[in-house]
């Protein structure tokens, strides 16, 4: 159980505890009842008020009936885990200061077993864990003062409107683990002064506008452990002292803020275990008394957007724990939270926290970061570094870099500032989306793409016909969200197929592809079947580079470019990087001149298309004071004839490759070794020279100034 929940039942639980640890039990020399304990002990009253109470105690003994001379001082008369199915008032006739009576544990199944006409003085009956079915109108009317009544865990399937009839000093009312598939807001009419209501783990599954309208006291509302799928704007309305509130374990997708904002004086929310997969903006916003949100065990929930806390001026403690897929948190996620003091964010999917959530929480005093996969660069950086607040850690020496794999298994707190790198290529976390998602015929869906980099990156989707789809826009049935949310509505089959999420700065660039199967369209794997096409260009060759371009029919999400000198010094040298959907070139930097290359684009396991090149002489660059004017004339002119061959030898090859159309060559495909920078494998730094859409019969103007010289 978390926090907040343990926090929402600790008031109710210390009771029990209070009284269960019997830290002062003193003998009570009366006649006792056979089998039974008689003590006076510690207790509490609902209201908390300290007591010391003449308590009997007859627990687990197999009692079918109530003991016979119970003294009739007793206050405190415990009958737990018995077998008594009927009671009558007569059995009870002159405990007149009965305050406490549990029956629980016991085999009551209907309320006419239960014949209690008269005892004023009761406070609290117990009557959970038995087998009540219905409570019929007026069920409780001889117990005037009864401030505590547990009926949870029965069988109560319905209950009449005017069953706690009577009941007009009721505070707290426990209703939770039984099997009513609704609430009736009648209930509570007769209830004015209910402060805690306790009524989840029932099947319940819609809260009516107005469902607790008439709990003007209530403080503590908890519907966990039901079927709510959401809340309308007006089911709170009403509860005008409500203080905390859970829907620990339902089937929420979305903070039900509307809702919520009908509650001015919410101090404790509890929304754990929903399957929330965005927290979006103005999500939690204005809640003016608010102290601690527990937003923990949300299998689904994946980012926290741009101003999804706004003014929260009294949350101190925010818990954002154990979400697996959780691995974005926007750096101004947070906004005018003054008092937040302890930020939990363990045990999530973060490669990073930006310093600037940080900095945007003035009064932040200790963070909890352990158990996350920490990215060591400079997005984290300012964990070693920052001077400006002592933020505490918690479990620091649990805190560890899970990448680059050069600083992994270093605790974050002790990787130097200098040993972190400068750059911070964006990342799209695994847990992002899955890599096969499979939808009905007609449903819409929304995936979410985010990705955390120094500068921001920006996101865009390449769809499976090709094309590439930025933020805020929209095709045919596509939508870009500005946060890199696509979304497709009513799918049909034609939208079956590879769809690539890339995010990119100026230091690089990430991908992440999934297959989209929709049920019902035949499908067969494009990568098998459906070869792709590549035209293969050679747009401009020089002595340490080249720059190619190519033309692919469809989204190939897994491209991979290589190549290798035949010649020279590199031989059996191979390097390879991994093509961004949507790239329609490469620059291939810090090539040998005069060297022959072979430069292949894979684009399935056995796909390959290939093409050669050659690059031009090295230029020999001569200092000008250290030749004479003979040596200088000559230079030159072998500096021309060396021009003319290259652009002969560059125009033949740009010839041969030209309009070379190349069909898929059927090859084994070998794993390359990337002897060069072995990292970029997998985060691609950006070659690729084609920002446009991989749009079919579109050209992208290339510079290729030296072959224009020529
Ligand atoms: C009930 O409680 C009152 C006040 O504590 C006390 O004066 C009275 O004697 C008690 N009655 C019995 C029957 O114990
Ligand atoms: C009350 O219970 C006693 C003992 O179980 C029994 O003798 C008596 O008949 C019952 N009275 C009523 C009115 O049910
Ligand atoms: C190098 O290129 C020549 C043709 O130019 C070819 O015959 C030879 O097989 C190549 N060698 C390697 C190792 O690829
Ligand atoms: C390709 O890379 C080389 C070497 O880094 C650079 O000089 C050249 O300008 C680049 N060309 C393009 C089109 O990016
Ligand atoms: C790829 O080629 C290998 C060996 O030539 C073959 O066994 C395999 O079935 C082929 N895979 C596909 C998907 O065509």
């Amino acid at each position: 159980m978390t926090k907040i929940t343990m926090l929402l039942l600790q008031s109710h639980l210390l009771l029990g505890v209070a009284s269960a640890l019997v830290i002062h039990s003193i003998p009570w020399r009366v006649p006792c009842p056979h089998q039974c304990v008689c003590q006076i002990k510690p207790w509490y009253s609902p209201q908390s008020l300290y007591k010391e109470a003449p308590t009997v105690d007859c627990n687990d003994l197999l009692l079918t009936t109530l003991p016979t001379s119970l003294p009739t001082d007793t206050q405190t008369l415990r009958l737990q885990s018995n077998l008594i199915s009927s009671l009558n008032q007569s059995e009870l006739e002159g405990l007149v200061n009965l305050t406490e009576l549990d029956l629980s544990q016991n085999s009551f199944s209907t309320t006419r077993q239960l014949k209690i006409t008269d005892l004023p003085a009761l406070l609290s009956l117990h009557l959970e864990e038995n087998q009540f079915r219905h409570l019929p109108d007026a069920a409780f009317s001889g117990l005037p003062g009864l401030q505590e009544l547990y009926l949870n865990h029965n069988r109560l399937r319905s209950i009449s409107p005017g069953a706690f009839r009577g009941l007009e000093k009721l505070l707290r009312l426990h209703l939770n683990s039984n099997r009513l598939a609704v609430i009736d807001r009648r209930w509570f009419h007769a209830l004015p002064q209910l402060e805690v209501l306790m009524i989840g783990g029932n099947p319940v599954d819609t809260i009516q506008d107005m469902n607790f309208k008439p709990l003007a006291s209530l403080r503590s509302l908890v519907l966990a452990g039901m079927g709510l799928k959401e809340l309308s704007g007006r089911s709170l309305e009403g509860l005008s002292s409500l203080e905390s509130i859970s829907f620990y374990d339902n089937h929420l997708t979305k903070v039900p803020k509307e809702a919520l904002q009908k509650l001015p004086g919410l101090k404790f929310l509890d929304l754990n275990k929903n399957p929330i997969q965005v927290l979006q903006r103005g999500d939690f916003r204005d809640m003016l008394h608010l102290k601690e949100l527990g937003l923990n065990n949300m299998d689904e929930l994946v980012s926290i957007e741009h101003s999804a806390m706004e003014n929260l001026p009294e949350l101190t403690k925010l818990e954002v724990t154990n979400n697996p897929r959780l691995s974005y948190i926007h750096p101004q996620a947070f906004q005018k939270l003054t008092s937040m003091e302890s930020l939990m964010l363990n045990s999530n999917a973060l490669s990073a926290l930006h310093q600037q959530t940080v900095h945007s929480l003035p009064n932040l005093q200790e963070i909890s970061l352990h158990t996350n996969p920490i990215r060591c660069d400079c997005l984290i950086r300012w964990v070693g570094a920052d001077n400006r607040k002592p933020v505490r850690f918690i479990e620091p020496q649990s805190t560890f870099c899970s990448e680059p794999p050069e600083l992994k298994s270093r605790r974050v707190k002790e990787v130097s500032f200098q040993e972190m790198a400068e750059s911070c290529l964006p990342l799209i976390a695994p847990s992002t989306f899955p890599t096969y998602i499979q939808v009905k015929h007609g449903e819409s869906i929304a995936i979410h793409c985010r990705a955390l980099a120094e500068p921001e990156p920006s996101i865009y989707w390449v769809i499976s016909k090709g094309i590439r789809l930025a933020p805020s826009t929209s095709y045919g049935r596509y939508q870009v969200l500005p946060e890199g949310t696509l979304e497709i509505l009513r799918v049909t089959k034609e939208e079956d197929g590879f769809y690539t999420c890339v995010a990119q700065n100026l230091v690089g660039a990430d991908t992440r592809s999934l297959t989209l199967r929709v049920e019902g369209a035949d499908w067969v794997p494009p990568s098998y079947t459906q070869r792709a096409e590549v035209t293969f260009e050679v747009r401009e060759v020089r002595e340490r580079y080249a720059l190619i371009s190519w033309h692919l029919g469809r989204n190939v999400p897994g491209a991979h470019l290589s190549w290798a000198a035949n010649d020279t010094l590199e031989d059996n040298h191979r390097h390879s990087t991994r093509i961004l959907a949507g790239t329609r070139g490469f620059n291939l930097t810090r090539l040998h001149p005069a060297t022959r290359y072979k430069v292949c684009l894979h684009t399935g396991p056995n796909e390959t298309s290939c093409v050669h090149l050659r690059t031009t002489e090295l230029l020999v660059s001569v200092e000008p004071a250290d030749v004479t004017p003979a040596i200088l004339i000559a230079v030159s002119a072998l500096l021309l004839l060396i021009v003319a061959r290259t652009c002969q030898v560059g125009d033949q090859e740009t010839e041969n490759m030209h309009k070379l159309v190349l069909s898929q060559q059927p090859k084994a495909f070998v794993p390359q070794l990337s002897q060069q920078r072995p990292q970029l494998l997998d985060k691609v730094p950006l070659g690729g020279f084609s920002e446009e859409p991989a749009r079919p019969g579109q050209e992208k103007d290339v510079q290729d100034s030296l072959v224009a010289a020529c």
